[in-house]
């Protein structure tokens, strides 16, 4: 079957034949459709993930039609999507020691095939295309669990998210609207606090620009009830400053890396909760999934390249010009 390869973090992205998955006892076979990049693969192509383990065929999002299986829950021809979390376990509040994500070192989705157990199977919600269900896994659970189980966003909330062309900030926006929430963000690109205000939100303000967190302060006085991130970085300490008493910050990554320097006073006095959040265990991801149905929710798509255009497809998430979800269609584009 075709794959994505990458051999090691000097070699380039390379599109390859290999062997077919074996297909184990409890496992179903998928011939997958449609897969998704997450910010996750780049860090691997280059080196920069815990524990890398070469050769990888990326990838933690795929959708697909089921070809070999032994269970009655997933019956041959059903339209499937994969739940990306390995060995969450069973405490919900943290994943066991065992946790992986599906995509390195297992063998990931962006191939022909992939062989996964029973369980990590769900049914695509019907108002899904595969390309719309390859783009929700990781970033939907991630979004998910940052927005509802941390951040404990409600009705009537405010709510500021940062870096709205990623892919987990544009799903947080859509749940957090969807749940009722007022949406603000923050982007290096006009262009995209403009998309995202056609989609629902009520403002933003570029990061590129001196004193931007002042702009917010302007709009929403008395401070956001949470702010979603994963950017970290010099400039995170702003955030603190827009926040309400009593309210949320919420963290699920460090593009940027730390924080330098951080005022504790502020964080002691206005009584804010920080939460780091990663990933979500199976009961947030089918959450997520009857939410995402409940709601007619469809993720936004950036582009689609073919599999064969895997390193372009890379290339394009690097230089983070994307609103959306990068996808990789492995057959027929919207079939
Ligand atoms: N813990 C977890 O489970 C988990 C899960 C998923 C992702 N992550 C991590 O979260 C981060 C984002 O992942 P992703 O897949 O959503 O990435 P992505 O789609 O590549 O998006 C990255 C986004 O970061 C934003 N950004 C860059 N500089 C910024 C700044 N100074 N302030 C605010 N935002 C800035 C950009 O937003 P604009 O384009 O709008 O400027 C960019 O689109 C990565 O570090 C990833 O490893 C963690």
């Amino acid at each position: 079957m075709k794959a994505v390869l990458l051999n090691s973090k000097e070699s380039s992205i390379i599109v390859d034949e290999i062997p077919a998955p074996i297909h184990g006892i409890d496992e179903v076979l998928i011939a997958l459709q449609a897969s998704a990049l997450n910010h996750r693969d780049v860090w691997i192509s280059k080196g920069l993930y815990a524990k890398i383990q070469y050769p990888v065929i990326p990838g933690s999002d795929g959708a697909g039609i089921v070809i070999s299986s032994s269970t009655k829950q997933t019956p041959l021809g059903s339209r499937v999507l994969i739940n990306p979390n390995i060995n969450w376990e069973e405490n919900t509040s943290i994943q066991s020691s065992r946790y992986e994500i599906l995509g390195m070192p297992s063998q990931g989705t962006m191939a022909e095939m992939i062989s996964v157990p029973a369980h990590r199977v769900h049914p695509i919600p019907e108002h899904l295309t595969f390309e719309q269900a390859a783009a929700l896994p990781l970033a939907g659970l991630t979004a998910y669990r940052v927005a509802f189980t941390k951040g404990l966003i409600q009705s009537g909330n405010t709510v500021l998210i940062t870096g709205i062309g990623g892919g987990v900030a544009l799903m947080a926006m859509q749940f957090a609207l969807a749940a009722g929430a007022k949406v603000y963000v923050t982007s290096g690109s006009q262009t995209k606090i403009d998309k995202a205000m056609q989609l629902g939100a009520s403002g933003g303000a570029l990061y590129t620009v001196a004193n931007w967190a002042k702009k917010l302060i302007g709009e929403i006085p008395n401070g956001f009830d949470c702010i979603i991130d994963s950017a970290g970085g010099p400039e995170w300490s702003n955030l603190t400053s827009l926040i309400t008493m009593g309210g949320r910050l919420v963290f699920y990554g460090a593009t940027l890396g730390n924080v330098p320097d951080l005022s504790l006073q502020r964080l002691f006095w206005k009584q804010i909760t920080i939460c780091g959040s990663t990933m979500g265990n199976d009961a947030e991801f089918e959450m997520m999934l009857h939410f995402c149905e409940h709601h007619r929710i469809v993720p936004i798509i950036d582009s689609m390249f073919s599999i064969d255009e895997a390193e372009l497809a890379f290339a394009h998430l690097d230089k983070g010009q994307q609103f959306g979800k990068i996808i990789l269609h492995h057959g027929q584009k919207g079939s």
